[in-house]
């Protein structure tokens, strides 16, 4: 870090702004990968964020703080060659730490809720945060979105960012210390991948994902309504009132929940003769992917038709949370002052089942010392005409 730092200043003395190349950074879909860090501001405790940008030879750019593991922009192109930000997020670093709904951050150590905060593993019962309706949610009060992780710029074709940081024994009320690496690529294809590891001293549970919005109209520009999503799962998680699974798997078939061929979100998201409908506010459950293993499969395509921008997720994980932003109203005010509302970007959060430590019948969610907790999240970016 210490070279990193040194060789940082020599590069600005020289009036060099990427670190690989030393060009000017242009507006251009021919630069040379590499990465950009720049000081991002000072959290509360007195320690420093930085941002890291990473950019791909096709133009791509993937923004990250170390502040949560955050994702704060990803610039991809539309059908006319022009890069836009498909996420939502900040201006600033201090608008992360005044709170936003998970933007663009890592979540753990359990993304998705545990019901009533409670679970019981090898005969002890841990109590966790109720932050959510009297559930556990997204890690907790101080979960891994919150934390400063440790960041490794990795230079290459792909420029990667390393990001370490270690759960102490009952952080957050989970048991084990825990180790967690999570390294974001940026491919040649315009892909940003995400490799997830974690290894633990004590038996414990986990389940890491990212909860980035997008909204592929670059720049936030109107609401989701009009994306075509497609999810290849034959099943989804019904949940309660509360959004806790049922612990049943339901079929897709003849419900609003059907995304099997391309399908416009907006369609039956709010048919209120539909009980889940209802219960979810729009879309806010867990997909079964189809497919099993640990291997690489397609989870989601998006497609948004006025920009022709394409996204494709693949996951190892053998579900994906769809939400449909149905709790943004416009409260919190983002990038450039725009205040996102309702529905004004869809997540998809690969993971295992909500709930799995309090659900026997779900794939286990449990990591033993000697194991090593491995997933992998591709979202791939292109575009079409039509
Ligand atoms: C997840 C949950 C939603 C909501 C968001 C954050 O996606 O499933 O219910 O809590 O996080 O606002």
């Amino acid at each position: 870090m210490k070279f990193l730092t040194q060789f940082l200043s020599l590069a600005l003395l020289a009036g060099c702004v990427t670190m690989n190349s030393c060009t000017s950074k242009k507006e251009t879909t021919e630069q040379k990968p590499g990465i950009e860090k720049t000081a991002y501001g000072q959290l509360p405790d007195g320690q420093t964020a930085d941002l890291y940008t990473l950019h791909n030879a096709d133009g791509m750019s993937a923004s990250i703080t170390n502040y949560g593991g955050i994702i704060v922009s990803l610039t991809t192109p539309d059908r006319n060659g022009k890069f836009e930000d498909v996420t939502l997020g900040m201006d600033s670093l201090a608008g992360y730490v005044k709170g936003t709904p998970y933007f663009g951050a890592l979540v753990g150590r359990y993304g998705n809720r545990i019901a009533k905060g409670k679970f019981t593993l090898d005969g002890k019962t841990y109590s966790l945060a109720t932050n959510n309706f009297g559930n556990h949610l997204h890690g907790g009060l101080k979960g891994f979105d919150k934390v400063l992780w440790t960041a490794t710029p990795v230079e290459g074709d792909e420029p990667a960012l390393k990001l370490t940081y270690t759960s102490k024994d009952g952080e957050e009320g989970y048991p084990g210390n825990l180790t967690v690496e999570v390294t974001y690529t940026l491919q040649k294809d315009n892909a940003l991948k995400i490799d997830y590891q974690a290894t633990t001293d004590k038996p414990t549970v986990v389940n890491l994902t990212n909860h980035t919005y997008f909204n592929l109209t670059g720049g936030a520009k109107r609401d989701i309504l009009d994306h075509v999503v497609t999810l290849y799962a034959d099943k989804f998680i019904p949940i309660d009132q509360t959004l806790i699974p049922t612990g049943k798997l339901q079929p897709v078939a003849g419900t609003p929940f059907d995304f099997t061929k391309p399908t416009v979100v907006g369609t039956r998201i709010n048919d209120s003769t539909d009980t889940q409908i209802k219960y979810g506010g729009g879309y806010d459950h867990g997909w079964v992917l189809n497919g099993t293993g640990d291997s690489l499969k397609l989870a989601a395509t998006v497609y948004e038709p006025t920009s022709g921008r394409v996204m494709e997720v693949r996951t190892t994980q053998p579900a994906v949370q769809f939400y449909t932003g149905n709790f943004l109203d416009g409260s919190v005010t983002g990038r450039e002052g725009f205040p996102y509302k309702k529905r004004y970007a869809l997540c998809l959060e690969t993971e295992h089942y909500p709930d799995s430590p309090n659900q026997p019948n779900f794939p286990t969610t449990v990591l033993r010392p000697g194991e090593t907790y491995k997933t992998t999240t591709i979202y791939q970016f292109s575009s079409k005409k039509e």
